[in-house]
């Protein structure tokens, strides 16, 4: 597949795709359906993931990772996606949301202390900044802290935050002072042990259905100093920041999902019989396959690109929007398709196209929705002019 990639072009990702696809259809696809239907989170094979090296993919080998670069990463992760879109966004916030901003804010002393446990896959982490009433609008959020001795207190709390339930640690945002706006927001690395941190509730969802969505609350959790992420007052950049990174990762899940439901289509076209021959023979089937192909295509020609600006310190703001954009809608719409080239049976429960629906609809919309990725774009685009 990589043949003719401007791109890539290197026997080290090829052999890694192949050795994460290998895992992924063998030990995760046989258990999706079950992990889809009674939203099992998927323990066990979070702890294989860490053995591989997936869970800290770029973090430095010192600190526990596996030092590869971004571009293998969204490989690997749609490899995982493919087979489960629940495990992949496990996998996905653990290294961007969370491995992410540590390796690029932390001291050593936190990323000997909170990285390296979460790259080694020892602990999980989630990222909370989403409020009830500040999703695509954080720079207004409300959580808060107040400084006392030795740390800080966090009060407030957070919504649809994955991995929520299951994290050891969780990076929070939160405000030391409102009246300064975006500047007032700092980053902190919270123990979820910590007295008065509360999962508050889970969300029943649509897809994703075998990772956990909550909403968590703070009541006066106690922040030691070592907790801040990078200095007071940087929180809402580190957390721009740490998103550009996410959504490589989120367009990576995407392309997996695209993948799966392309894949089941070209299947079932060819085994599925109509007028007395297979309907793959038919145009009207051939040009859904063609199209489905070639959105798949385009949007992971974005991805990798947006990987290899980020793994070449280029700039990649927009890159990263336009490869999630691309790659979210090119999943939704594939999912649709393969639903239609499956007729009746697409829409049971029995065919994976019915979970690559449901699971692809949250891609338009977590780590920034469609609409807010066109707002960066555009404002990237427009700069560019002055
Ligand atoms: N990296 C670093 N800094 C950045 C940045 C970036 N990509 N983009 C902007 N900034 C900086 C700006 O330079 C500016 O700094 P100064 O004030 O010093 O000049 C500052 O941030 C504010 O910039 P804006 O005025 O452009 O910010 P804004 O408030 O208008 O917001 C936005 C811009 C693009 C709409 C942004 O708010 C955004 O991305 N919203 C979506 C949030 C989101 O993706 N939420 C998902 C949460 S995670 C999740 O989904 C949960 C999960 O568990 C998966």
């Amino acid at each position: 597949m990589l043949n003719g990639w401007p791109i890539i072009n290197d026997e080290a990702k090829t052999m890694l795709m192949d050795q994460v696809r290998a895992f992924a259809q063998k030990e995760i696809a046989p258990k999706a359906k079950e992990f889809d239907e009674t939203g099992h989170f998927p323990t066990d094979l979070i702890k294989q993931l860490g053995e591989m090296g997936l869970m800290g993919m770029m973090v430095e080998e010192k600190f526990g990772g596996a030092g590869m670069d971004t571009v293998s990463y969204a490989m690997a992760l749609e490899e995982i996606a493919s087979a489960c879109a629940s495990t992949a966004v496990i996998m996905s916030v653990n290294n961007s949301l969370v491995c992410g901003p540590l390796s690029a804010f932390g001291s050593d002393e936190q990323k000997e202390k909170f990285l390296k446990p979460l790259a080694q896959g020892k602990k999980l982490g989630c990222f909370a900044l989403s409020e009830p009433g500040h999703g695509s609008d954080p720079a207004g959020l409300k959580c808060s802290v107040t400084k006392v001795e030795g740390g800080y207190r966090l009060n407030g709390s957070k919504n649809w935050i994955t991995n929520g339930k299951e994290a050891d640690f969780a990076i929070v945002f939160a405000t030391l002072d409102k009246n300064l706006g975006h500047k007032g927001i700092c980053a902190f690395v919270v123990d979820t042990k910590a007295a008065g941190y509360q999962v508050a509730k889970l969300e029943d969802k649509l897809g994703i259905t075998a990772s956990s969505t909550a909403a968590l609350f703070f009541d006066d959790v106690f922040i030691p100093q070592i907790g801040l992420l990078g200095k007071e007052g940087q929180g809402f950049k580190i957390a721009l920041h740490t998103l550009d990174g996410g959504r490589i990762g989120i367009a990576s899940q995407a392309l997996g999902i695209a993948k799966c439901a392309l894949s089941a289509s070209k299947n079932f076209a060819s085994e599925r019989e109509q007028f007395g021959a297979p309907i793959s023979k038919l145009q009207a089937i051939q040009f859904f396959i063609a199209d489905m192909a070639t959105r798949l295509q385009g949007a992971r020609l974005l991805t990798w690109a947006a990987a290899n600006c980020k793994d070449n310190d280029l700039k990649y703001t927009k890159e990263a929007a336009m490869a999630k954009l691309a790659a979210s809608e090119a999943a939704m719409w594939i999912a649709t398709k393969a639903i239609q080239v499956h007729g009746g049976y697409g829409y049971t429960k029995e065919y994976v196209v019915e979970r690559n629906f449901r699971d692809a609809k949250i891609t338009e919309i977590y780590e920034g929705t469609s609409e807010i990725q066109r707002l960066v774009i555009a404002a990237q685009e427009l700069a560019e002019l002055k």
